[in-house]
């Protein structure tokens, strides 16, 4: 039985937020239990009403379950340090933003921000399909763009691991000991102003 039943990694949050922001966290062991279609599909149809700047929608999303060719690519793809707990998730996905706009060369600035705020919108519904989300930096950018033939104009930008979460005792030690750290944040005292950059706003 998992000790996280006994543990909680709920943001002790100073103010009221709603319950999915509240218990989602980024755990990197999962159960194995797989994904199906359907709840696949609801993720994604979350990431496709996401805000984006002049309704460009520059995410793309490539995906791969367990045993799968894709999965094995993208799997590839992650530094050591992520695969080392990665390989217990049983969906990979590798999101990509698309650089330029629709019908022109010209960049658009926002699409980095788009694609995580796309992928902000899939976490929370992962939340209420029961799932976690574990997103990473930390993969091969160049070998993403060999391995699936991603055009210029295109970036690799994460890979997302998806599951239900899983007993911490599958990890390796050391991943297993961060399982169980407290999660922090800065207070938002320290970054919400108002007036000038950096004027406290009054309101805590
Ligand atoms: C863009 C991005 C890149 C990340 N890269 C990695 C990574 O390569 N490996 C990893 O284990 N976690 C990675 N994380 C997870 C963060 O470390 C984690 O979200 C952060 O510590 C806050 O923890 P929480 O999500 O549990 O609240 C990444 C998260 C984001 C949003």
């Amino acid at each position: 039985m998992s000790n996280l039943s006994v543990f909680s990694k709920e943001a002790e949050a100073d103010h009221p937020i709603h319950e999915l922001l509240r218990r989602r966290w980024s755990p990197r062991a999962f159960n194995g239990e797989p994904v199906d279609d359907a709840r696949l599909r609801s993720l994604f149809e979350a990431a496709r009403w996401a805000p984006s700047s002049s309704n460009q929608q520059p995410w793309r999303f490539i995906f791969g379950r367990q045993g799968d060719e894709t999965y094995e690519k993208i799997f590839q793809t992650l530094v050591d340090f992520n695969q080392k707990w990665a390989v217990t998730a049983p969906v990979l996905i590798l999101s990509v933003g698309r650089k330029v706009m629709n019908d022109k060369e010209d960049i658009n600035e926002s699409y980095r921000y788009d694609v995580g705020q796309a992928v902000a919108h899939l976490s929370i519904q992962a939340m209420e399909e029961g799932l976690y989300v574990h997103q990473m930096g930390g993969f091969d950018q160049a070998m993403a763009v060999r391995l699936f033939n991603i055009p210029a104009m295109y970036k690799p930008l994460t890979v997302i691991a998806i599951g239900y979460i899983g007993d911490p005792s599958v990890l390796p030690e050391k991943l297993e000991v961060l399982e169980y750290r407290k999660r922090e944040r800065f207070p938002a005292s320290g970054f919400v102003f108002s007036g000038q950059f950096g004027q406290e706003p009054g309101l805590y």
